[in-house]
């Protein structure tokens, strides 16, 4: 499913970046270019990042929040 329409970014692509290690909107956007444009799609992306963090199993273990991960493998 297209979750940034402006950039037509997926939200498996939204997750992926996630996933590599971006834990803002920012950073999503920075990786893959979602929520860069009009920004009507933010908060579905800040969503997207909380759940993930919610299910992650190293929560609380580390500052997950804090490192840049591999973002660069996450990019399109
Ligand atoms: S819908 Fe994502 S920036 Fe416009």
């Amino acid at each position: 499913m297209v979750l940034c329409i402006c950039r037509a970014v997926t939200d498996r692509e939204v997750d992926a970046a996630v996933h590599a290690g971006a834990r803002s909107v920012d950073a999503v956007g920075a990786c893959c270019g979602a929520g860069t444009d009009c920004g009507a799609c933010r908060d579905a992306i800040a969503e997207r990042i909380e759940d993930s963090c919610a299910a992650c199993p190293r929560r609380g273990t580390q500052d997950c929040r804090s490192g840049a991960g591999a973002l660069a493998s996450a990019s399109r």
